[in-house]
């Protein structure tokens, strides 16, 4: 098998900037270095998908349970997305992680780049890039505005009578948290600053009793969810922690059983029909070009695409009672003989494992 060395999606191209950070952790007993690579509104097919999902499965609302959250980007997304629909705050979300990550997101100040592949829809007057307009429609002002209503610019230097973008509460609660804002004031002062980057702290009162942030590893999910509680479980972009299969020494050594016994303890926590969201980097699926031969064509909101759903890791999604419901084009991977291959990103429960 030819493995790709997966590329440091941290540091190449430019679009694929974001939030990194690596923390040292001991993980089933094994000390390791975990890399908390996130961005806001990373995956945005699979979180869209996710979004419409919730909403018509779950009117009466639902929570959502997101392992490996890491500074809690895609989570604070998901339930920007679901704004319309939650103003009873009927959409609940947890992220967990590791604690030395929990603790930074005390921290609230989180940092958009504007060549960041999706958080540039953030910026003003900002060119979409081809792959805004085939991804996002035209969904760019919405999620603009509704981001923009969840978080507030940050500018510590600014005049903060009249200029700083904060709402009065999340003033308030910055001079309440005097240490809180000291810490962020520091972060904030170290933090490369440049005209491509844009600082913002999340409002509060937007976030206030539908998101949480805790400590908690997803081998213990069965311990950690109430079961039948949370319809979405999401570990996105991290199984490859899990699998350790982003290595140099081949998919051979991806630890498969360890995924699958994670897996069997989500089908547990989740109700009938609930979703387990995984995202589509192809070390996470065991994906390498070799496979190509592989993949096969099926129909996803009308169009087709090619994709590839046949690695160890799916067949123990399978056999621990999910089918695919929805595929997302994976990146980085040398295009061969197709252009693009669409892994299975979100997974529903079909069946309840004893
Ligand atoms: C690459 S980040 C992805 C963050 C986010 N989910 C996203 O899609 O952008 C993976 C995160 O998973 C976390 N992680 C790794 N193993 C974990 C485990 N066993 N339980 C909970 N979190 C874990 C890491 O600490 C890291 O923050």
């Amino acid at each position: 098998m030819l493995n790709i060395a997966p590329t440091n999606i941290n540091t190449n191209p430019v679009h694929f900037r974001g939030y990194k950070g690596n923390i040292q952790v001991v993980d089933n007993g094994v000390k390791k270095t975990c890399d908390n690579y996130t961005e806001f509104f990373r995956n945005y097919p699979t979180l869209d998908f996710t979004t419409n999902y919730i909403i018509q499965n779950f009117p009466n609302g639902t929570e959502i349970s997101e392992f490996g959250c890491s500074t809690g980007q895609t989570m604070r997304s998901r339930l920007i997305l679901l704004d319309e629909h939650n103003k009873d705050k009927k959409y609940k979300a947890t992220g967990y992680d590791f604690p030395p990550v929990i603790e930074k997101i005390k921290i609230g100040l989180y940092k958009l780049e504007q060549y960041n592949k999706n958080e540039q829809i953030l910026f003003p007057e900002k060119t979409p890039y081809d792959f805004q307009k085939t991804v996002y429609n035209s969904h760019v002002p919405m999620i603009k505005q509704k981001f923009f209503e969840y978080f507030s610019q940050y500018n510590r230097f600014i005049d903060s009578k009249t200029k700083i973008a904060l709402t009065p509460a999340a003033v308030k609660k910055l001079k309440e948290e005097k240490l809180l804002e000291e810490k962020r004031l520091a972060e904030y002062k170290n933090l490369h600053k440049s005209n491509y980057e844009l600082f913002v702290v999340p409002n509060e009162q937007k976030f206030d009793g539908i998101a949480d942030f805790k400590v908690g590893n997803i081998r213990d999910i069965d311990q950690i969810v109430p079961q039948g509680k949370s319809g979405v479980v999401c570990f996105q972009n991290a199984l490859y922690h899990i699998m350790n299969s982003r290595t140099l020494e081949g998919y051979e050594h991806a630890k498969v059983n360890e995924a699958k016994d994670i897996f069997k303890k989500v089908n547990k926590v989740l109700p009938e029909n609930g979703l387990f969201v995984i995202g589509s980097l192809f070390f996470d699926h065991l994906y390498d070009c070799d496979e190509e031969e592989k993949t096969h064509l099926i129909y996803q909101d009308n169009k087709q695409i090619r994709v590839f759903d046949s690695s160890p890791v799916h067949k123990a999604l399978r056999e621990s009672g999910f089918e695919p419901v929805f595929f997302e084009q994976t990146e980085g991977m040398p295009i061969r003989k197709y252009n693009a291959i669409h892994l299975p990103s979100v997974w529903k429960k079909v069946s309840h494992l004893k």
